[in-house]
């Protein structure tokens, strides 16, 4: 295997949202600097970059991710989503989006991101999950604003559309 000098840097290609893309980075380059500064994907947030506060989630093979705590060269051939992905080409939101607007579940907005990809991980594997089961997935993502309320209400008003497989 060939070493590689840590300020070199090297080829990453990846699926973003459904789109084949490739960048160059350091080998220590985190993910989610990769995906905000070099793909241009800013809707992931980066917040504590020691995988406490959840706000950078994202998708890695469909398995909710801390791209804080992941390399970009660990994402090398995977399929990356981040919450860009939610909504639709023509720009209409997604049911956990809608749901979240309708029930205030924001106020900052720097989490918001982070829970609503958890969120959708979630009700993608477990579109019955109850308040308890959504508090206690969410438990991983910090909101110092709203107390956390309307954004379990939000979820649970997804619910109906990700039952009828209405999440992308
Ligand atoms: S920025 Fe990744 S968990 Fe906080
Ligand atoms: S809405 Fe401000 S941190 Fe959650």
């Amino acid at each position: 295997m060939r070493r590689v000098n840590k300020n070199e840097r090297v080829r990453i290609a990846l699926t973003l949202n459904g789109r084949k893309l490739a960048a160059e980075a350091e080998p220590r380059t985190l993910l989610s600097d990769f995906l905000r500064h070099s793909l241009g994907a800013t809707g992931t947030h980066v917040g504590c970059e020691h995988g406490i506060c959840g706000s950078c989630t994202v998708l890695i093979d469909g398995v909710a991710a801390r791209s804080c705590l992941t390399l970009a060269v660990q994402a090398e051939g995977r399929e990356v989503k981040t919450v860009e992905s939610l909504a639709a080409p023509d720009g209409a939101l997604n049911a956990l989006q809608t749901a979240f607007r309708e029930n205030h579940a924001l106020q900052c907005g720097f989490c918001t991101p982070g829970i609503i990809i958890t969120a959708h991980a979630l009700l993608s594997e477990e579109p019955d999950a109850d308040a308890d089961r959504v508090r206690e997935v969410l438990s991983g993502n910090i909101c110092r604003c709203t107390g956390y309320i309307s954004i379990v209400e939000a979820v649970l008003d997804a619910r109906s559309a990700y039952r009828k497989g209405g999440g992308p």
